[in-house]
């Protein structure tokens, strides 16, 4: 099976599960439940964070059952800040996966407090997850509470705007991409190994994260190429978006081909965090793939 095959099954099995969780309806709130879906469920969702969960489970010995409710929450957690992230006050986008933004399909409150519920229900998933101890579930919510927070991918969103007011140095622009995309991409593989038993601490989570903090900074630089690069049709949002609000990214240090060069490298030394593992093939698979994206 291919790396693409395989994202596509995860992506399938994730994508049941959160049509599962996104069942409830309620007559007084079904607007604000439709737009939590619209997004969450956006048809041309790669679903990366996710398939860490599942992948470092599995790799680690883990059932998906004990993967999945943390593979949901991570994914709504990413989702609600994705929307957070297109509004007016932020990135101010208007097209996302190839469809409007939340805060165009809907409005803008709706928007804002769609992503707060999203936020909100992706922690009582893990609180809730007993196909794990009562220890692993603690030690997620702890995790992505620090990943997702002030001094995880929210203050990367903070250096992210200041950057557009003022121009930001090479190494205040790698500490933005490491709390913006590094954060939760690193948590997802953590909640993957918490998943699958690893206690807090272990070698392997030290590993794992390793491995994607640098895939998630390769990710990143990727992203800031194609928004220069791409187009929309390819990738699903308006690119120049990052120029025309004059945002330090590293196109403002690099070429184009510097920067994927620069990514691949990244890519490469963080998959010999990976050579502690047996089977970890498909994740080392994983990792050239998104550096190989066109979208
Ligand atoms: C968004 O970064 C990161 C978060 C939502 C935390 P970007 O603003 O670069 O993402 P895109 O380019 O809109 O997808
Ligand atoms: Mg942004
Ligand atoms: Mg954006
Ligand atoms: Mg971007």
């Amino acid at each position: 099976m291919t790396v693409k095959e395989r994202l596509q099954q995860n992506a399938a099995l994730v994508e049941r599960e959160l049509d599962r969780l996104m069942a409830r309806e309620d007559v007084d709130f079904s607007y604000l439940l439709a737009a939590e879906r619209y997004s969450l469920l956006a048809p041309r969702a790669k679903r990366i964070r996710p398939t860490l969960v599942l992948e470092f489970c599995r790799m680690l010995g883990g059932t998906d059952k004990a993967a999945l409710p943390f593979a949901a929450a991570v994914e709504m957690v990413h989702t609600y800040s994705l929307i957070h992230d297109d509004l007016p006050c932020m990135d101010n986008d208007d097209l996302r996966r190839g469809r409007p933004t939340c805060h165009k399909e809907f409005d803008e409150a709706t928007a804002l407090l769609a992503g707060d519920g999203l936020l909100t229900r992706a922690f009582g998933l893990i609180a809730e997850n007993d196909a794990v101890s009562h220890e692993q579930a603690l030690a997620a919510v702890a995790a992505l509470s620090r990943a997702a927070g002030s001094f995880g991918m929210i203050g990367g969103q903070v250096i992210d705007l200041r950057g557009e007011r003022e121009p930001l140095t090479k190494e205040t622009l790698l500490k933005l991409h490491a709390h913006k995309t590094g954060a939760l991409i690193a948590v997802s593989a953590e909640l993957g190994c918490l998943a699958a038993g690893v206690r807090q601490g272990a070698t392997e989570i030290d590993a794992a994260c390793a491995f994607a903090k640098g895939v998630g900074l390769a990710f990143q630089i990727v992203d800031d190429v194609l928004d220069a690069t791409s187009s929309t049709e390819e990738l699903g949002k308006p690119v120049g978006s990052d120029s025309k609000s004059h945002k330090t990214t590293f196109l403002s240090f690099y070429t184009p081909e510097e920067a994927l060069s620069y990514a691949r490298r990244v890519s490469d030394e963080a998959k010999k965090a990976l050579s502690q593992f047996d089977h970890a093939d498909f994740l080392t698979a994983l990792a050239d793939y998104l550096i190989d994206r066109r979208c």
